[in-house]
């Protein structure tokens, strides 16, 4: 407020010399004056450096809790969140929405108060020194309001258009990114680029519209302003004839007119670049506020190491798209291997994410070591569970940072020995730096198989109660499943494995086998008596491998 004062002291000291020093001769006062106007400069520098120097730091700060806290917001948010959400969106939130809020605390803000400031002073300061011209002057001031609103109300939908369409862009270009295998493999290069130039052409245009409408409205808001003067000259000029105004005041009051025209120029963007913070900060209060489904209880139960039973009581649960799994019940104890087999969309990945509390059983209970998994603390329930998830996903890390994840203090003798169990450990010693090779983003640069292989030996370095394997030895060769079932048979005799799969190889010496269909169980039992039952397992069986008795042969062993 004080340094929006030091603004007026110039243009009132200018009305000043031209009274006392040019028309009443008071030569002294003119360097007094002219000290003054450089004090009043170099104070306002100062002040303006001052404060430049403190917003920015403090927008830095704020925008640095708010990117924070939407992280750690992002961390808390579970799958359902995810399911809808787009990366694009959020993606924006963290940068574009985030900077919009930094820009309005270190400028928009500041500009604020320093238009009202600037115009309330002048304005008192006028009125003081001739009402009558100030009157006249006020009168013209709501038609240049008028027009600076009008622009704001008129550009704010070209506005909000061209983020939208910068959204729209980004998102092509991102998924253009991740994507670009499939666009090679399909030669679709021409159609990417066309849908690129659709999507940049919109932005384009939606900058043109903004810019057309500014163009309209800066002439009109520009001779609302010069009117201003022409008002003064020729009403103040007048009072100056009559003698009822001196000319210096004349001068002042001409010094003074942009202080009335500057504020309600800027009123426009002003308001625009409010309406855009109001906006972004709009986004980013919606995802801090958004609470994640799967709660933790009140009063979390917390066990350092469960035993690993998984009892399923009559679960059901559905999705958007309709049911998933339909009163679903087993019992697996500790030690024992509970493999899953079922068409592909048959709720298998859904049952064992109900386990890990990805989502939340809508019907019936899901019991670990008898407790309702509802009742332990989250961190805990997942710190016992260890998932190697069907699609796999590897950091931008080496391969020891990758397999480590879960155990980040495990040093590098562990991670191998998980490596080897997980049918790794070679495949890695061979690469040109082995456990220190960086894989690329999502783990290009190894075969699938590998990276199945090192999503496994990620899942076993927890070593946890219950180990889950969706779909994990999918892509590796027979040889190398069957080494790796060997090693978890005689390493994990404790724990209680799900093993998700199509093939039958890697199921069929199963404890317990359950046959998913539409979201039932309609089959259980172990290999022979569903091979007796002659239903959908044995069909897949006699599929894979025809007449050819597995159960009695050397190859299944
Ligand atoms: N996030 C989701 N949102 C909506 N529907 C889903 C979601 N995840 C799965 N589904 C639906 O639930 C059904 C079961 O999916 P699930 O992934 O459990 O099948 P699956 O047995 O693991 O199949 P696959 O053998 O192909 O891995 C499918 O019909 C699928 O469309
Ligand atoms: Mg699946």
């Amino acid at each position: 407020m004080g340094f929006t004062l030091l603004n007026l002291i110039p243009p009132y000291l200018s009305g000043v010399i031209v009274d006392r020093v040019l028309l009443r001769g008071e030569k002294e006062l003119l360097w007094q004056v002219v000290l003054l106007v450089i004090g009043a400069t170099f104070l306002k520098s100062a002040a303006r450096y001052f404060y430049r120097l403190i917003f920015e730091h403090i927008s830095q700060d704020v925008v640095y809790q708010i990117r924070m806290n939407l992280y750690q917001k992002l961390q808390e948010l579970d799958f359902t969140f995810f399911d809808q959400a787009r990366t694009g969106d959020l993606m924006t939130r963290m940068s574009g929405d985030a900077d919009a809020v930094r820009h309005f605390i270190s400028w928009v803000a500041f500009s604020l108060v320093e238009n009202v400031a600037i115009f309330s002073f002048a304005l008192i300061t006028l009125f003081a020194i001739n009402y009558q011209l100030a009157l006249v002057l006020m009168a013209c001031t709501p038609l240049i309001c008028l027009l600076a609103l009008r622009l704001s109300i008129k550009v704010k939908p070209a506005f909000f258009g061209i983020r939208e369409q910068l959204s729209k862009l980004n998102s092509v270009v991102q998924e253009n990114i991740s994507g670009n295998r499939v666009v090679k493999a399909f030669a679709k290069e021409e159609y990417e680029i066309s849908k690129f130039s659709t999507e940049n052409d919109g932005f384009k245009e939606k900058n043109l519209q903004a810019i057309r409408i500014w163009e309209r409205y800066l002439p009109a808001l520009d001779a609302a302003c010069g009117g201003l003067t022409v008002v003064l000259l020729l009403v103040g000029g007048l009072m100056v004839i009559k003698g009822a105004l001196t000319i210096g005041r004349l001068v002042i009051f001409n010094s003074f007119l942009w202080t009335l025209s500057y504020p309600l120029r800027n009123l426009g963007w002003l308001i625009n670049d409010l309406q855009r913070f109001v906006a972004a900060a709009a986004q980013i209060l919606a995802l801090l506020e958004a609470e994640p489904k799967i709660k933790n209880s009140p009063t979390p139960l917390r066990k350092e190491r469960l035993e690993g039973q998984v009892e399923l009581v009559n679960v059901s649960f559905s999705q958007e798209s309709g049911e998933v799994l339909r009163e679903v019940s087993f019992t697996a104890r500790p030690g024992e291997t509970v493999a899953i087999v079922g068409p592909t969309g048959s709720g298998k990945s859904t049952l064992v994410n109900l386990i890990c509390r990805f989502y939340e059983v809508m019907d019936g209970e899901i019991l670990i070591d008898g407790v309702n998994i509802k009742e332990y603390d989250l961190t805990c329930l997942r710190s016992n569970i260890a998932v190697a998830m069907q699609d796999v996903f590897l950091f931008s890390d080496t391969i020891e940072g990758n397999i480590a994840y879960g155990l980040p203090d495990a040093g590098l003798e562990e991670v191998q020995q998980a490596a080897r169990t997980a049918g790794a450990h070679d495949f890695i010693t061979k690469l040109p730096a082995g456990y220190d090779t960086i894989v690329g983003e999502r783990g290009v640069g190894l075969s699938g198989g590998q990276k199945q292989r090192i999503a496994l030996a990620r899942a076993l370095l927890k070593d946890p109660a219950i180990l889950i394997l969706d779909d994990t030895t999918s892509s590796v060769d027979l040889e190398t499943e069957r080494a790796i079932q060997q090693n978890l048979k005689s390493l994990y005799k404790k724990k209680t494995i799900f093993v998700i799969a199509h093939r039958i190889s890697s199921v069929c010496n199963a404890d317990l086998i359950l046959t998913l269909k539409n979201g039932r169980i309609i089959e259980a039992g172990k290999h022979e008596e569903l091979v007796a039952r002659k239903g959908y397992y044995y069909t897949v069986f006699q599929h894979q491998y025809g007449d050819f008795d597995l159960a009695g042969s050397e190859e299944a062993k």
